[in-house]
């Protein structure tokens, strides 16, 4: 899997000893699948070659605000807009002097000011350098700006001295970065429906036909989507579980009130995950009162309800479509049947016994979609549903590009 696929990230290089290691950073992105442009300072090319990085990356290095021939391909502030993430490692006391200050006297230092994406450094530098009250009072200015900062790491320095102000090793740099990102958000801007929890189907004012669902794995879907910035509506069946942060909730108790709350949500969304369990049948009379048990037996007429999941996927102008099938047997097949049959883009499908599936807390997924399938191994649902939201992303991605193209 490449985590990072499609994200843009530009890496500022600075004049340190350790932009060497940048190099190995710039190569630990693309293999995530990151989209990496380099800016480095005029004094930094003294330290690392241009060249390396360009192999590297596949891109051009940039490192002067005046090259018209950069500049009229995409100018420096098409360049900020661009970047999802900025990163800078090394990141020289100077550098950190200039942001701080907010001066903008090079291409990097004007691309950190012209850009909302947050900012990651990587300050590398003598020990005393690091420690003088100038670059601690830079720092905390920063900080203070929501500049995320990692390291400097203590050890030997290359000019012999010991202390802080050795460059984190680039795993621990995009490390950081990764978390960044997952912050920021690949579905940034993106209208995402969910419908969790059960339906209740009245049978009279007190009685009703429902499924055995928590709804939780429903609001970890919705929790993992909104970590990756989407704009979130869940549509909830009836759940003890609280609100998620950042989604807009709507309650709702039978399968018409759910399909009504989900084709009102519809226009203008990108995705739609199906998680509830809805009730195939419905009593086709609710009764007016409550059935009192005079017979021995009693027959309830049921009826079929609408498949929301379906219909939305049969819509015009459909989003991308994901089902979850809960099944009890012969899973692989009967979810291959439903992605087919419902016209979905993918099927999340996992065994249910009396022991795992419903109302528990861990569950394991078979993710299945046209031509591929990933196995989600037995684990919480919270960290299924990030991971069940990553192949969402770099599905929908993936599909996105191909219509684009
Ligand atoms: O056909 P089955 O109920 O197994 O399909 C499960 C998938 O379809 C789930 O994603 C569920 O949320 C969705 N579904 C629906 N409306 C129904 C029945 C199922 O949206 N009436």
């Amino acid at each position: 899997m490449q985590p990072l696929r499609a994200r843009r990230v530009l890496l500022g290089i600075t004049a340190g000893i350790a932009a060497y290691k940048a190099a190995e950073l710039a190569r630990l992105l693309v293999k995530d699948g990151a989209d990496v442009q380099v800016v480095m300072t005029r004094s930094a090319t003294q330290f690392i070659g241009a060249m390396t990085l360009q192999a590297i990356t596949g891109r051009p290095v940039r490192d002067s605000l005046f090259d018209a021939q950069h500049e009229a391909a995409m100018g420096h502030i098409e360049l900020a807009r661009w970047a999802e993430v900025i990163v800078i490692a090394p990141a020289t006391a100077s550098t950190l002097a200039h942001l701080a200050a907010g001066t903008a006297d090079d291409l990097l230092t004007t691309l950190c000011l012209a850009s909302t994406a947050p900012l990651l450094v990587a300050p590398a530098m003598n020990q005393a350098m690091w420690a003088h009250p100038a670059t601690q009072a830079n720092i905390g200015v920063l900080s203070g700006r929501g500049t995320q900062l990692i390291g400097p790491a203590v050890g030997e320095q290359a000019c012999g001295d010991q202390g802080a102000g050795r460059m984190q090793e680039p795993a621990q740099i995009r490390g950081a970065i990764h978390d960044l990102l997952m912050k920021s958000g690949a579905l940034r801007g993106k209208r995402v429906i969910v419908t969790a929890g059960p339906t209740r189907e009245a049978i009279d004012p007190v009685r009703f036909v429902g499924n055995r669902s928590s709804g939780k794995m429903g609001f970890a879907v919705a929790s993992a989507l909104v970590a990756q910035g989407a704009d979130v509506t869940l549509v909830a069946g009836p759940v003890a579980l609280p609100t998620p942060g950042g989604i807009t909730r709507i309650d709702v108790e039978s399968a018409d009130d759910m399909h009504d709350a989900v084709f009102t949500s519809l226009p203008g969304a990108a995705i739609f995950v199906a998680c509830a369990a809805v009730a195939d049948f419905r009593p086709a009379r609710a009764a007016e009162q409550k059935i009192k048990k005079t017979d021995e037996t009693l027959v309830v007429e049921m009826i079929r309800n609408p498949d929301i999941l379906s219909e939305v996927s049969a819509s015009p102008a459909r989003p991308f479509c994901v089902g979850f099938a809960a099944e009890t047997h012969d899973v692989e097949n009967y979810a291959r049947g439903k992605l087919l049959a419902k016209g979905l883009d993918m099927i999340a499908a996992n065994q249910v016994s009396a022991s795992q599936g419903f109302e528990v807390d861990d569950n394991a997924l078979l993710v299945l979609w046209e031509g591929g399938q990933q196995r989600l191994p037995m684990q919480s649902k919270s960290r299924l549903a990030a991971q069940l939201v990553e192949l969402i992303v770099d599905r929908f991605n993936a599909q996105t590009a191909t219509e684009d193209s």
